[in-house]
This record gives C-alpha cells, sequence and structure tokens, in this order.
C-alpha cells in the first residue's frame, strides 16, 4: 500500500484491510476521531494504545495508523521515533529497567547503564539481537538504601557494581535457555 493518503470515502475498505492489523477499540478510536476531524491531534493517543495492546509499534502498525488517520506517514514515523516511550522494537524476553533516581545516580547507576549498554550491545529503548533483554531506565523504584539497582522484570538488583553486571546477565540467559528447554521437552507422560 502507499504511504499516504486515502481518500476518507473509502474507510469501509481501510477498515477491513487493517482489521487484522489492529484490534477492534483502536479500529473504533480511530474512526471516532476521523469523523469528527482530530485524526492529527488524536495521533500520540492512538499511539499509545497500540503500544498498549501489542507491546511496541512496528512498521505494519504505523503505516495502518497513517492510512486510516489520513496522516503522512512519515509524520507518524516521526512522532513515534521523537518520543522515547515509544517502542518500534518487541520487548525482549526480560525488560531491564535502570534506575537514574537521585540515590541511585548518585551511587553510580550510569557507569551501572555502561556497563549493561556495552555488555547487551544496546542503548536505551533497544532490544538485544538475541531478544532476551530490552534496556530502559527509570526514576526510584523506592528501593535507594539498596542504590544503585536495576529491576529485571519484577525482581530488584542492588548494590551492584559494573562488574557485577556479566554474571547477573548470564544468570538470566541462563533462565531463558532453561525456559526454552522447557517449552521444546515432549510432554512428560
Ligand atoms: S533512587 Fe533508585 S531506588 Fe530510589
Amino acid at each position: 500500500m502507499s504511504a499516504c493518503c486515502s481518500s476518507t470515502d473509502n474507510w469501509p475498505e481501510l477498515e477491513r484491510g487493517y482489521r487484522a492489523m489492529l484490534p477492534e477499540d483502536i479500529l473504533a478510536f480511530i474512526d471516532e476521531n476521523r469523523q469528527m476531524d482530530r485524526s492529527e491531534s488524536m495521533l500520540i493517543a492512538t499511539l499509545h494504545m497500540i503500544q498498549g495492546h501489542y507491546g511496541h509499534l512496528g512498521p505494519g502498525h504505523l503505516e495502518a495508523v497513517a492510512q486510516l488517520m489520513q496522516v503522512p506517514l512519515a509524520k507518524v514515523t516521526g512522532v513515534a521515533t521523537f518520543y522515547h516511550y515509544f517502542r518500534l522494537q518487541p520487548r525482549g524476553k526480560y525488560l531491564i529497567n535502570v534506575c537514574l533516581g537521585t540515590a541511585c545516580y548518585v551511587k553510580g547507576a550510569e557507569k551501572v547503564a555502561q556497563k549493561l549498554m556495552d555488555e547487551l550491545g544496546i542503548r536505551y529503548g533497544e532490544t538485544s539481537k538475541d531478544g532476551i533483554f530490552s534496556l530502559e531506565s527509570t526514576r526510584c523504584v523506592g528501593t535507594c538504601g539498596l542504590a544503585p539497582v536495576i529491576m529485571i522484570g519484577d525482581e530488584v538488583h542492588g548494590p551492584l557494581t559494573p562488574g557485577q553486571v556479566p554474571t547477573l546477565l548470564d544468570s538470566y540467559l541462563a533462565r531463558a535457555a532453561e525456559d526454552l528447554a522447557a517449552a521444546s521437552a515432549p510432554e512428560a507422560r
């Protein structure tokens, strides 16, 4: 499909085409705003809904939004890449959140973050090539006494030194391998 923009008269056809790509409630939300001619102002809200549903915004989602909302694909892509809270890749099995709150920052959170980036080869907002880890940052997670801390999934780790990072990552890689082995093992009779 072309990047943009189709006549608003062909909504039923577009809606049918993207039904497999977006859930019913999001299509209804777009339709409602389209009819009130406020597609552009609702662009961010729509992208949030899609990310909330799928966990990230894929290229197909961006194209669907451009087509359905009659907004140029370049604009949709620009918004999705500008705001750091939009994720353009699927999240990894484990989400690492580096606490950059004051207590953690003062105790060296940035060095821990740098070590994570070096080990994983990714920056904030990205997912490792093997799909195991995604890296994000957050503010105080409420365990300042353990600063500097990171969260992996819902588990808190701290106080953490950069030197401890490789071993910690290895323990999660081992877990991921175990999960994979368990999932592919034939069912016990
Ligand atoms: S600042 Fe990091 S846990 Fe409070």
